[in-house]
């Protein structure tokens, strides 16, 4: 093994190898207990599933928030237990290396942190590159191309819109309008106008049902009556779940369109050609390309995988240090 590609994200974390793709794909939870906050018990899809239901003297932490590590502690013990399930000391011993995605608009101390917590964890070498310019990469697009490419991320926690070019970052904008913040709505929008407490498990569940459903067709919800405390069953039109997320998509349009009055008359016409690459999870939302397509008269390419694009690309730096070289300064 030549080394790791790493995407720390709020939401979900993914590393890939160049041997072998992508080994690891979990949810950014772990649980630890109380007394020693500095061994993870369990990461992954096994520690949400406690959400709402753990046990007293352990938490259910998540290290990152908006892409940034929030508890250096939590951050170096998830870190750890990640590194170990991806490439275990006892085969590889003091060889582990790799190159961590950070979020664009990362401030020094932040990477730093990442740094850090990248070689306390257990990596011999460790290299940063910025998150839209690993998903590009992860997408086949080259970054160190004299042409302006703009990325789009909705992530979990944050959307940050990108421009890149020749190795370098022309302008950057983000806003908290993310997929959490989408799900937040959508629980919001169903207590307010059904009058239905849902889980946020089933929340999340409902919004990212939408992709699959035809129009017309409608999702089904469980949920509490707000009012006489019963179980339910709700049925919802997908466009009308379409049309609850709206604030929160205009809101990502928004910071789109900030990013794209930044850029110089040059890099507009090379995007208005090639359109905007939209990576993250939240790219998977139903009606969100028309809508962007509808707002600007850009074309929008959603990425193929856009869960793993930016571990793709973190891993394919492994092998072109000069793109991690580029974007470090
Ligand atoms: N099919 C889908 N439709 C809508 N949203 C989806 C779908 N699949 C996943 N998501 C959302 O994508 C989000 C996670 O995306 P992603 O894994 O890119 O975030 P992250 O990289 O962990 O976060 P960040 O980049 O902000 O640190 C979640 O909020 C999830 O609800
Ligand atoms: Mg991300």
């Amino acid at each position: 093994m030549r080394g790791l590609g790493i995407d720390l994200g709020t939401t979900n974390t993914v590393v890939g190898t160049l041997e072998d793709g992508i080994v690891l794909n979990e949810p950014s939870f772990m649980l630890v207990r109380n007394k020693d906050p500095h061994r993870a018990l369990a990461i992954g899809k096994e520690a949400r599933r406690l959400i709402g239901r753990t046990p007293t003297g352990i938490r259910q932490v998540r290290p990152m928030r908006d892409g940034v590590i929030v508890d250096l502690e939590l951050a170096r013990a998830f870190l750890a237990a990640v590194i170990e399930q991806a490439a275990p000391r006892r085969w590889y011993g003091r060889r582990r290396k790799a190159v961590i995605s950070a979020p664009a608009g990362a401030t020094p101390l932040e990477r730093r942190a990442l740094l850090e917590v990248g070689h306390e964890a257990g990596l011999r070498k460790v290299g940063l590159i910025p998150e839209p310019v690993a998903g590009a990469l992860g997408c086949g697009v080259n970054p160190l191309e004299p042409r302006t490419h703009l990325i789009l991320n909705i992530g979990g926690g944050t959307s940050e819109v990108t421009a890149i070019c020749f190795g370098g970052v022309i302008s950057h904008r983000s806003c908290p309008l993310a997929g959490e913040e989408l799900t937040e709505a959508l629980h919001q929008y169903l207590r307010e106008e059904h009058q239905t407490i849902v889980g946020e498990l089933t929340a999340e569940r409902a919004k990212m049902g939408t992709p699959d459903t035809a129009d017309g067709e409608s999702l089904v919800v469980e949920g509490l009556d707000a009012v006489t405390g019963r179980a339910r069953l709700l049925s919802l039109d997908v466009g009308e779940i379409v049309e609850a997320l709206r604030p929160t998509t205009t809101g990502i349009v928004q910071t789109l369109t900030a990013c794209l009055e930044d850029l110089p008359p040059q890099a507009i016409s090379d995007v208005m050609s090639e359109g905007v690459l939209v990576i993250g999870g939240g790219s998977m939302l139903r009606g969100l390309s028309q809508l962007f397509e509808e707002s600007f008269g850009l074309p929008v390419k959603t990425a193929e995988r856009p869960l793993t694009c930016v571990a793709e690309g973190a891993t394919a730096c492994l092998d072109h240090p000069e793109i991690v070289a580029a974007f470090s300064g």
